[in-house]
């Protein structure tokens, strides 16, 4: 059998924590073809293996290069006829989506003008009791990283804060686990769960996992051991919330 390439084994690591969690959601509500919208959705990472398990997914994203590649995956793991691809972004979200019983929303509320307004928006869509998978980026991790690489005004700027109110600025916005959950609570979703994602995936050398045989996998096992420890919260790249409407 094929060995995974070094980026899949890379992969494998981001995304184990909230494919798990995505799956649980959906294995919980008991919904085989559950009508899932995927914002921001990509080149289809998630909407594809979703599709798999018998789910009909709606992509929007603005990049006409992305929905390309998720058409070409889609075809390529025949699930064509449960993806759906649709140029647009987070403000045309209404005009495009009827109703829907899940929303992921992956790494995309760090780029947008107004958060509180595009998760107003995502709730719009939620039938009452569905759920959004919100993935986003954690504000202390990022401190520390550029306190690590020597950019300690950097790192001051980002600790004072500029993810609610200010700019999204270069490389995104970052949020803190207390400012999601009060973005949610005021767009009427409740978070239900939140982990933590990517806690060690990020500080570990690439060529470790490139050359240790079981280093991977053993990785993984240790990023999903933590996920759910609130004490680890603050040191993850990466926020993963399920909320419910
Ligand atoms: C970091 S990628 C995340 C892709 C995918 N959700 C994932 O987790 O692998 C961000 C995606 O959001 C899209 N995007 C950027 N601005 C957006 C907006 N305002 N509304 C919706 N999607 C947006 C980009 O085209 C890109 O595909």
């Amino acid at each position: 059998m094929a060995q995974p390439s070094a980026s899949d084994r890379r992969q494998s690591v981001r995304a184990g924590v909230v494919w798990d969690g995505v799956r649980q959601l959906l294995e919980a509500d008991g919904s085989e073809h559950a009508r899932i919208v995927d914002i921001g959705g990509g080149t289809g990472g998630f909407a594809v293996p979703l599709a798999e398990l018998g789910h009909t997914v709606q992509v929007i994203d603005p990049s006409p290069d992305a929905l390309a590649s998720l058409d070409r995956r889609a075809r390529e793991r025949g699930v064509a006829d449960r993806v759906t691809g649709q140029q647009g972004d987070l403000s045309d979200l209404a005009t495009l989506v009827d109703e829907a019983d899940l929303v992921l929303c992956h790494g995309v509320l760090e780029m947008v003008d107004d958060p509180a307004a595009s998760l107003a928006s995502i709730a719009g869509v939620l039938r009452p009791g569905g759920h959004l998978s919100l993935l986003v980026a954690q504000r202390h991790a990022a401190v520390v990283a550029r306190a690590m690489a020597g950019h300690f005004q950097a790192a001051r700027e980002l600790l004072e804060g500029e993810a609610t109110e200010g700019a999204a600025g270069r490389g995104g916005r970052r949020f803190t686990h207390d400012e999601l959950v009060g973005l949610l609570g005021a767009a009427g979703l409740d978070a239900s769960s939140v982990q933590a994602v990517r806690v060690f995936a990020d500080l570990v050398p690439g060529s470790l996992l490139d050359l240790e045989p079981g280093a991977t996998a053993a990785l993984v096992e240790l990023e999903r051991a933590v996920a759910t420890r609130a004490e680890y919260l603050p040191l993850a790249t990466q926020l993963h919330v399920i909320a419910t409407r």
